[in-house]
Parts: structure tokens; C-alpha cells; sequence
């Protein structure tokens, strides 16, 4: 019989962030039910969760929206914590269909919190981004940086999604919420297993390095060199999905085991070091001994020149570190870009 305790519902838990986390907590004991529309991902995904973890996640094909068919998850399984994923992600095209993202992403945030607060679910982790501190005014970025107003309606989500969780823990006694805020999410589980499947062309640095490096793409494009940075190019911090996936079975033990100590908390996910396009292009190469057809291009619309985050706060409060290397990151990425051809 599952506890409850020990149980985590994993809403988008077929996504990329979404396959690794489940990896993670059933590594670590938990039991994990995933829900997922798969309008964005592959229900095999749970094969390679499985063929990791020995164990294969309860899964429920359901789209968070639909209020009648997620209550009948929350009847069916007994769970304290939620992990929500479950969302559209593209920046550009929540440009063309703003309503798009306000409806999905948005209502399944809060039938999710309804449920939870109804069934007396105490634990609700939410996925936002470093997206939400925008053009910052100061590099590294802390859980106090104040938020910039949101550039894209997929930024907006996520400041929004924060605020209704926080006035959400406020009012409801006895729910408990955190946001993790992602950096860069690269790479894929050392096994090849799981990782990022992009639809179309891809609108992210890494996975349109590794088609390039398949000859799936021509040539990649560097968005600009002429920042204000180093060598020209944007800084980011990119974090290892497995590092990331971890930072969230870490937040998990940590509402589980009462160890909040405000109601609504915040946490940067990254690694504390800033890597520019250039740099992460070069150890691409490096690692995995192949040369990328690049060329430098005009800026992107919408990118800022650098964010990095001060993971001090996750370190000593969460006791979550990144801990793999680039190089290992990179590698991983290439791997799974090559499993793909299969
Ligand atoms: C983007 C989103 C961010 C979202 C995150 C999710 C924007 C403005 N931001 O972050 O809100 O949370 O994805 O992963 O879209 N680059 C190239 N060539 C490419 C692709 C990217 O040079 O073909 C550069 C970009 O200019 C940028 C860096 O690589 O400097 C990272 O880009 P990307 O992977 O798209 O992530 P972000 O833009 O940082």
C-alpha cells in the first residue's frame, strides 16, 4: 500500500524536467503518480523512467485543466505533495497566443492548488524560471533580486503562477507551497534513457547544438557577440537536468519532513556560474571530439545579455548543490542526441 506521505504526484511528469524528477524521487523512496496530457512529450518516457529506476510511475493520461478528470486523480491516489509542471514553455509562441498560455498554463496552476487545498494536501512545489527576474540590475540573482515586469506572457505565467501560490499559503492554513526557480536546464540522464525530445526546430541553445552536431540542422546561429560580456556573447547558467531534478526531491523532503520555515518559500536552481554561449559551444566540441558548423548572427529579440543565480540559499537551506560537471553535462546531451537517431 502506497504512504501517503511518501507519495508525489508529478503533474507534466512525462516532460523533460517532469522524467528526470521522477527518476530522482523514486530513487530516493518515493512512490510517484504522474499525470500528463502528452501534448508536449512521449508516453515512453516512462519506459526509460522504469528501465532506470526498476520501478514504473503510476500514470494517468490527464490534462490539469479539466477539472473533473484531475479530481478523480486526487480521489484515486492519497499523496501530500504535488510537483506542477504540467505547462507550455515556448517564449515565442506565447507571444503570437497569449491566450494560449494564460488559459493552460494558468488554470491547471490553479485547479491544481484548489484540489490540494480541498482534499487537505498540504504540499504544492511549482516549477517557475529565472525568466521572472527579467533584465536584472545586478549579476548573481538572489530569491530578493525584485522582479522585472514580464517580457513574454510565458514570463508572466510564472510571475503570476509565484503570487497565486503565495497568497494561496497565506490564506489556506495548512498549505505549504515553494517555486524553484530553473536556470538553464541542459543535458540528459547519463543513461541516455530520458532527456529532452523538442518538437520542430528547437528554440533552445542545447538541443539545437546537438541536432546541428547530427546534421539534423545546418549550422547553429550565435545569437549576437557584441554584449557587454567577456567574449561578446550571453552569459547563462546552465544547470544539469539530474542536479535539477534532485534540487526538487531536496524541496520535497523539506515540506515533508516540516522543515519549512515560512509558509511560501523561494529558491534559485542553478550553479552559481556563468558560462557564456561561446564558452558552452567550444566544450561541446571539446567533450565529445566533433567540430559544430556555427556562424555569429544578430541578437535575438527579447535576450538579456547575462543572469546568473546565488544558489547560497538553496545550498544552506535547501543542502542542494549542483554537483556535475559541464563537460559530463555536455557529454550526456550528445549521448542522448545519439540514442535519438536510433
Ligand atoms: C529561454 C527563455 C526562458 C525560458 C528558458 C527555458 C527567452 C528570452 N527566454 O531562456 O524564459 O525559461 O528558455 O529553457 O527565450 N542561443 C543561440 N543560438 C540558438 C539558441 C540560443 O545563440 O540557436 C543563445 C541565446 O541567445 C541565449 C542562450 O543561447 O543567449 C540561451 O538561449 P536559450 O536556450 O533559448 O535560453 P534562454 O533564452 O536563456
Amino acid at each position: 500500500m502506497a504512504n501517503q506521505h511518501k507519495t508525489v504526484l508529478v503533474s507534466g511528469g512525462t516532460g523533460y524536467i517532469g522524467s528526470h524528477t521522477a527518476v530522482e524521487l523514486i530513487n530516493a523512496g518515493y512512490d510517484v503518480v504522474i499525470i500528463d496530457n502528452l501534448v508536449n512529450s512521449e508516453i515512453y518516457s516512462l519506459d526509460g523512467i522504469e528501465k532506470i529506476t526498476g520501478k514504473r510511475p503510476a500514470f494517468e493520461k490527464v490534462d490539469t485543466c479539466d477539472m473533473g478528470a484531475l479530481r478523480r486523480v486526487f480521489e484515486k491516489y492519497a499523496f501530500d505533495s504535488v510537483i506542477h509542471f504540467a505547462a507550455h514553455k515556448a517564449v515565442g509562441e506565447s507571444m503570437d497566443e497569449p491566450l494560449k498560455y494564460y488559459s493552460n498554463n494558468l488554470v491547471s496552476f490553479m485547479n491544481t492548488v484548489e484540489l490540494m487545498k480541498e482534499f487537505g494536501r498540504p504540499n504544492v512545489l511549482f516549477s517557475s524560471s529565472a525568466t521572472v527576474y527579467g533584465n536584472a540590475d545586478t549579476q548573481p540573482v538572489t530569491e530578493q533580486t525584485p522582479r522585472k515586469p514580464a517580457e513574454s506572457p510565458y514570463g508572466n505565467t510564472k510571475q503570476i503562477a509565484e503570487d497565486i501560490l503565495r497568497d494561496c499559503t497565506r490564506a489556506y492554513r495548512g498549505l505549504h507551497g515553494i517555486a524553484l526557480r530553473y536556470f538553464n536546464p541542459i543535458g540528459a540522464h547519463p543513461s541516455a534513457l530520458i532527456g529532452e525530445l523538442p518538437r520542430g526546430v528547437p528554440n533552445n541553445l542545447v538541443p539545437y547544438i546537438t541536432q546541428t552536431a547530427a546534421g539534423i540542422r545546418k549550422e547553429l546561429s550565435i545569437f549576437g557577440d557584441d554584449y557587454d560580456t567577456p567574449d561578446g556573447t550571453c552569459l547563462r547558467d546552465f544547470i544539469d537536468i539530474v542536479d535539477l531534478a534532485k534540487a526538487h526531491v531536496a524541496t520535497i523532503d523539506r515540506m515533508t519532513q516540516g522543515k519549512m520555515e515560512q509558509d511560501y518559500e523561494i529558491f534559485n536552481v542553478g550553479t552559481g556560474r556563468p558560462v557564456s554561449v561561446l564558452e558552452l559551444v567550444k566544450g561541446f566540441e571539446r567533450v565529445n571530439n566533433l567540430k559544430l558548423p556555427y556562424r555569429i548572427t544578430g541578437r535575438r529579440q527579447g535576450d538579456i545579455p547575462a543572469v546568473w543565480a546565488d544558489t547560497t540559499r538553496a545550498n544552506e537551506v535547501l543542502g542542494w548543490k549542483a554537483e556535475r560537471s559541464l563537460d559530463d553535462t555536455l557529454r550526456a546531451a550528445w549521448a542522448w542526441q545519439q540514442h535519438l537517431g536510433k
